[in-house]
């Protein structure tokens, strides 16, 4: 079955509410609630003295009910008293000055003081919880983001990290060509966190910025790891995860996920729709993307139930059947547990106008009774938890790459993201499952490997994909690949895409960053595409030309290459084509390995299918403000705007 959950706030909320407010959540199917995450003031008033009763109470009616809780750890929002009796547990950032309180996430997730406050409010509320029936699951802080704090502390864990990693200064210097602009370290004091945004990071070296990351995600993890372990000391059966969105400085995931029990997102799409539609943006391709920290199904701890606006202005009201859409949406991309963000909206406080499923006034309004039907629906559904999505296709993410690109950007618009999705959207388009993994994670369930841009190689990868293609798998692998080493710095003698040309069976003469100006490509078969942003002039080894450029110095030069490899095939991507192109290419290499396609999709249509135990299950949702219609199988289908259709093995609509 799908779990049903509701993010709910007892502390914000008169007590005379709580009992009523359990009692209507249960009625509109909720199986767990949601809660303690930022109550640490509530919990622990003063140093030292803790405060649970009122959570006890509030579980205790909650669990009268017959629901359970996902339980937050509150350190997120550490108590303003923590921050005034020590300074050392604020962060700091990026200008190198200590954070304006008053907000949230304000803490240093490094600093020793706040482990140690943080490690003991997480072991109070272990002691008293952990192991307890009315306890489904535990989620650790809020929305943890790659650790940039430039506190004293996170300077010299900084350092640390860098002695560990590279030992003596000459193998810092040298790893990082420190001899440029006299970038010399001659003490490790030497080196400081990236401070004064405004020189950031155009002007600092790639190398020390690609580690300053890696060192991020390393403190992130680290911090996963530090509560997940005092939580496992008293209970070792704990489902633990943490609730991850997609922020500006991403962490490095799978690292992050790596001890917990199974990844989770707060899933909030996009509202403005026609107009984000219009965009690259299929928040289909997060979702896959989050499937992928674990390689399995996931949870949604946050799930969109009202118009935004918490700090922005109030956001358009959700069109009719876009709140169900959209959870939809999740469970058709591997989803198992849906908790909505939140009961009801908040009558104080920063998020007073961030929408929840009731308003202020309190009464059963639309969106309730939209989440009705589809719990309704969903409850109809039992199977569906005992399934999951088997994919013939993935796309190879790494975080290395996210760090390198963001910090180095390749030619104007050129953004990592861009090229992972125009794949992706390319394959829910034609409902082909795609996972998103790991860059080293086995590929032998698939039968096509798409590589977005592999700017920082390695070279162990280069031989994993040649075996996959000797063996008869098709990769796909894109410009900017095998550029830089492990360091960051460029490889020198080889042309490019170097460790991959042999798979590619072609190499780059020059390349041409064209940024926004948009150009043409022939294919060989016939058809014209637009491209934009950068332009790889192929000269041909053993591949054919897929594609050629149209115009400029470099007319009839190969842009895009196929090459024969042992069983397999091999595209080089040379540039960035409209969307168009994607789906062409990649319905004919799924042709080739003989993957299903559905080729009548309308554009804004994104299938896939969940399958196992509990059935098999196509989910059809139409992603757009407009009616759909397409055939199926000689069956003629309409979609309302933002309708979910979901099919089963009997071919039977549910
Ligand atoms: C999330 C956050 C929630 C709430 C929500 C509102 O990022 O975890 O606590 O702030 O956004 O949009």
């Amino acid at each position: 079955m799908i779990r049903i959950g509701i993010d709910y706030y007892p502390e914000q909320w008169d007590r005379a509410l709580w009992e009523e407010d359990a009692v209507r959540m249960r009625a509109l199917g909720a199986h767990v609630i949601r809660l303690g995450e930022f109550a640490w003031s509530r919990m622990e008033p003063k140093d030292g003295v803790f405060d649970f009763t009122w959570l006890d109470d509030a579980i205790e009616i909650i669990s009268r009910q017959g629901m359970q809780v996902i339980l937050g750890t509150p350190t997120n929002c550490a108590p303003l008293w923590l921050y005034q009796e020590h300074q050392d547990t604020i962060q700091w950032g990026r200008d190198g000055r200590p954070t304006d309180l008053g907000i949230r996430g304000h803490r240093c997730m490094v600093s020793p003081t706040f482990r140690q406050y943080a490690g003991r409010i997480v072991e109070e509320m272990s002691r008293r919880y952990a192991g307890r029936p009315e306890v489904f699951a535990w989620q650790l802080d809020n929305e943890l983001e790659n650790n940039h704090c430039t506190c004293p502390a996170c300077r010299s864990a900084f350092r640390d990290w860098l002695r560990e990693k590279y030992g003596t200064l000459d193998s810092l210097n040298r790893a990082w060509g420190n001899m440029v602009w006299s970038g010399e370290v001659s003490d490790w004091e030497q080196i400081q966190p990236l401070l004064a945004p405004e020189c950031l990071p155009r002007w600092h070296n790639p190398a020390c910025l690609l580690d300053y990351e890696r060192f991020g995600a390393d403190c992130t993890a680290d911090y996963v790891r530090f509560q997940s372990g005092i939580i496992r000391r008293y209970d070792s059966q704990a489902v633990i995860t943490t609730n991850a969105c997609i922020p500006a400085n991403m962490p490095d995931f799978h690292k992050e996920f790596a001890e917990l029990d199974v990844a989770a997102y707060d899933d909030y799409p996009p509202v403005r729709l026609p107009e984000d539609a219009e965009e690259l943006y299929s928040n289909a391709f997060v979702l896959d993307f989050v499937r992928g920290f674990k390689q399995k199904n996931f949870w949604i701890l946050e799930q969109f139930a009202g118009h935004m606006g918490c700090w922005p202005p109030i956001s358009p009201t959700p069109e009719p059947e876009m709140l169900s859409g959209y959870a939809l949406q999740a469970v058709a991309h591997g989803a198992d547990l849906l908790s909505f963000f939140r009961w009801r909206t908040a009558c104080t406080g920063a998020e007073m106008f961030c929408h929840g499923i009731l308003d202020h006034s309190n009464v059963p309004n639309r969106r309730l009774r939209e989440l009705e039907e589809l719990f309704r629906r969903l409850a109809q559904l039992p199977g569906l938890g005992d399934t999951t999505l088997r994919s013939p296709a993935a796309i190879l993410y790494s975080a290395d790459q996210e760090f390198a690109l963001k910090n180095q950007t390749q030619s104007d618009g050129f953004a990592y993201w861009t090229q992972l999705r125009l794949f992706h959207e390319a394959c829910v388009g034609l409902g082909v499952n795609v996972d998103v993994i790991r860059e080293d994670a086995p590929l032998d369930n698939y039968q096509v490997v798409l590589v977005p841009t592999h700017l920082v190689t390695d070279p162990d990868l280069a031989s994993r994909l040649e075996d996959f293609a000797r063996r008869g798998g098709t990769v796909v692998i894109t410009n900017r690949s095998g550029v830089q080493d492990k360091n960051g710095n460029c490889i020198l003698g080889q042309e490019l895409p170097t460790v991959f040309r042999d798979l590619c069976g072609c190499h780059v003469t020059e390349y041409d960053p064209i940024g926004p100006v948009k150009q043409t490509v022939n294919l060989t078969k016939g058809g014209t595409y637009q491209i934009t942003s950068w332009c790889d002039l192929l000269e041909l080894d053993t591949a054919q030309a897929w594609a050629r450029y149209q115009g400029r110095f470099y007319s009839g030069v190969p842009a895009v290459a196929k090459n024969r490899f042992g069983e397999g095939t091999a595209y080089y991507v040379g540039t960035v084509g409209e969307k168009a192109m994607y789906r062409t290419l990649l319905i004919e290499a799924f042709r080739e390995r003989g993957v299903p396609l559905l080729e009548t999709l309308p554009q804004g249509v994104e299938v896939t299918t969940r399958s196992g135990e509990g059935g098999t299950y196509q989910f059809f949702f139409n992603n757009t403000v407009h009616g759909q219609n397409f055939q199926l199988q000689g069956e003629r289908v309409h979609l309302r705007p933002l309708e979910m259709k979901i099919r089963t093995e009997k071919e039977v609509w549910v």
